[in-house]
């Protein structure tokens, strides 16, 4: 008998599995999928945002070549479902916001469709509508939870006793702007309806999540409806749950039985149907002695939601665990307007929730004379604040010191507007970062050894372009203590056993801990030497720890800006963060992650605002020409690390999830920093030019 020693291959800084696929472009994404006379939807879309329709002509679309069908209110197939009324469409001549589909033409050709779209005719009774988020309005309203389901207020100690004896307050109001998810890859459903059933190739982040929630709504049982989706375009929470796109495209197949039909959502059709992030105004109040020790932090959020479905965003939840201070008080309230319904977007909730108080300690660091890595060194609480709980492993000390030595922070001069180089003020900022660690309920895997000799892992799980099949392999072979090569994994298919939405940065976690529970199981019933065909499966394991310790990520940003001083013009030649995320699964993934949570924080500081016009209802910028996202020439050198770790209680793997936290916090360091550089503290976001020049 020999004991080999194997490399584990957790950590390995393995290339992408499913690279060559994608690069070659034989990775299947939904829209491509080889099918038999497909037929393509062209959506059509309220012009109104708020009213009635009050009639339809189809007669020139209908009589155009080519057309095979025109939807509309009056002849769809009824849904068996209003429970969700985002999903309740094409049942009713009631319009709730501008770009709603009314209606639908599938036809041989897009070209054809889209033609004919623009010749059905909708006439509305139109009614006054109201898109305007203030946090003065009259109806502003607490909700019953906010995502996925925290409590709406906390309430801890005497905040205004607090304040009332603090040294040093800050109290400042502070805004971000409502933000668009735009994947590379846009939604995109691909719908075919057989006696059999629905077969849908979807873009999404889930497809188990994607079947359970349209089955009821089209009246099936969920055995009868199959999705599919191997690869994915990119997921940022759009695709996390599925929108009206998918029931519009099974309606559609289910009027061409037999057919499939094809329908993938344009740019500018991005901006209306596939979620948002909400606009917040957050009011940070911080109260503390003169060498910064915090004593009341008050955080208090103003968002909006659609009238017919509520999202309520956790916008003031991380505030609860962040720093040591013995009174604090959140909250969040909710403008419910004549809005597309906004959903999640990369680290909902912390990502503009962090925003506001990593500014105000910066704010509060200038009015202690405090640096502002020290300031939040020592607020840095022994236990989590919120629930009393320890902390399953928390060195966001760490962060701040292993980031600041890599940065050069030390010897800092902290007056702003004191570095001028050229025409450019020179300034540099930090912020920290946070996001909770998330283990999902339901999920299952299935190991089976096949013929090959090759072990078979199957699971409904998906990957957005994180990673996923490489970083489960790994998990895998090192639970089966077998080499990479000798697994073969199988996601992304509800015929697959159940998985997960890769969601909230939950995916390894979960599905890592279903396929670790798989592979003991499999050993424990099969040994070490086991036989074709021999199988076993696992569930998703409780972990008795998540109720014993607080577990969450946490990072550091340090970057710099310059601003030009003639001209506004802002740049961040430069930004470095560590993060304390656990064990890393795959490095060159893992980078990947961070980096592009970084991308998207420098994008949310000085780019990224959909306009809403409150005359005409809709997002005014609803395109790539206007609604700008940091391209190559916006980045510049990026650096992410982070230190060796291995959560004892988070999961067998040790890891805390990576895909959010990197967006976390950026958007503070960036406004920070350019504070630095020119003394002018902007709090609402994007920071463009204008805002510099007084
Ligand atoms: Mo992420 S916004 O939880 O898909």
């Amino acid at each position: 008998m020999t004991t080999e020693i194997r490399t584990p291959a957790i950590g390995a800084d393995l290339e992408r599995l499913d690279g060559p696929a994608k690069v070659t472009g034989t990775a299947p994404y939904a829209f491509e999928h080889p099918l038999d006379a497909p037929a393509y939807l062209q959506p059509i879309q309220a012009t109104v945002a708020r009213g009635r329709i009050t009639a339809v002509d189809i007669e020139a679309a209908q009589a155009l070549e080519g057309v095979l069908t025109v939807l509309t209110h009056h002849n769809a197939p009824r849904l068996a479902s209003d429970d969700d009324r985002e999903l309740w469409i094409l049942q009713d001549d009631q319009v709730h916001f501008r770009g709603q589909y009314v209606g639908a033409v599938v036809a041989e050709s897009p070209e054809v469709a889209r033609e004919a779209a623009s010749l059905v005719i909708f006439t509305y009774d139109q009614r006054t509508h109201d898109v305007e988020l203030r946090a003065d309005r009259d109806d502003l309203y607490a909700p019953e939870q906010v995502n996925p389901s925290y409590a709406t207020d906390s309430d801890e100690g005497d905040v205004d006793g607090a304040m009332a004896g603090a040294a040093v307050t800050v109290d400042q109001t502070y805004t971000t702007a409502m933000q668009h998810n735009n994947p590379m890859e846009p939604h995109t459903t691909v719908a075919v309806w057989t006696d059999a059933g629905l077969t849908l190739h979807d873009s999404t982040q889930g497809v188990h999540s994607v079947r359970s929630t349209v089955a009821p709504i089209l009246g099936l049982d969920p055995s009868q409806v199959r999705v599919i989706a191997p690869h994915v375009g990119g997921g940022f929470g759009s695709k996390g749950l599925p929108h009206a796109n998918v029931i519009l495209t099974a309606l559609a197949a289910r009027v061409l039985e037999g057919r499939p039909v094809k329908y993938a959502l344009s740019r500018q059709q991005m901006f209306f149907l596939a979620g948002y992030r909400t606009p917040t105004i957050q009011r940070i109040r911080l109260g503390a002695d003169a060498e910064g020790r915090l004593g009341a932090i008050a955080h208090d959020a103003v968002e909006q939601t659609s009238r017919i479905k509520e999202f309520a965003e956790q916008t003031t939840v991380a505030t609860r665990s962040m720093y040591a201070a013995g009174s604090r008080r959140t909250s969040h309230r909710l403008a419910a307007l004549d809005v597309p319904v906004p959903s999640w977007m990369r680290a909902p909730g912390e990502c503009p929730g962090m925003f506001a108080p990593e500014v105000a300690m910066d704010e509060l660091a200038q009015a202690c004379g405090v640096d502002p890595v020290e300031l939040r060194i020592r607020n840095d609480p022994a236990t989590d604040p919120e629930s009393g709980l320890p902390w399953s492993s928390r060195d966001l000390v760490g962060c701040l010191r292993e980031g600041a030595r890599r940065f050069g922070w030390e010897g800092r001069d902290p007056a702003p507007g004191a570095r001028r180089e050229g025409s450019w003020l020179v300034g540099s900022g930090v912020a920290s970062a946070v996001y909770p660690v998330y283990r999902m309920t339901g999920s299952e895997a299935s190991i089976r050894l096949g013929p090959n000799g090759r072990y078979a892992v199957r699971i409904g799980a998906a990957d957005i372009g994180t990673g996923t099949w490489t970083a489960l392999t790994q998990i895998v072979a090192d639970a089966l203590d077998v080499p990479i090569e000798a697994i073969a994994l199988e996601i992304g298919d509800t015929d697959l056993p159940a998985a997960s939405v890769a969601g909230g940065s939950s995916g390894i976690t979960t599905w890592g801990s279903t396929v670790t529970a798989a592979a003991q199981a499999f050993r424990a019933q099969h040994g070490a030497d086991p036989a074709e065909g021999d199988e076993a499966s696992a569930q998703t394991p409780d972990n008795p720890d998540a109720q014993q310790y607080a577990m969450f990520a946490f990072g550091a940003h340090f970057c710099e800006a310059r601003v030009d001083a003639d001209t506004g013009e802002i740049r961040v030649p430069r930004m470095i963060s560590v993060f304390d995320a656990g064990r890393v699964i795959n490095p060159r993934t893992a980078r990947s992650q961070f980096l592009g949570g970084m991308t998207m924080g420098i994008s949310m500081a000085l780019h990224e605002v959909s306009v809403m016009d409150p005359k005409v209802g809709q997002v005014v910028n609803h395109d790539f020409a206007d609604y700008h996202i940091a391209a190559c020439a916006d980045i510049g050198e990026l650096e992410a690390h982070w230190l060796d770790g291995h959560d004892p209680h988070t999961n067998p793997m040790g890891s805390k999830g990576i895909g959010e936290i990197g967006i976390v916090g950026t958007a503070a360091a960036v406004a920070n920093a350019v504070h630095h550089a020119t003394g002018i503290r902007v709090r609402d976001l994007p920071i463009t030019p204008d805002k510099l020049l007084r």
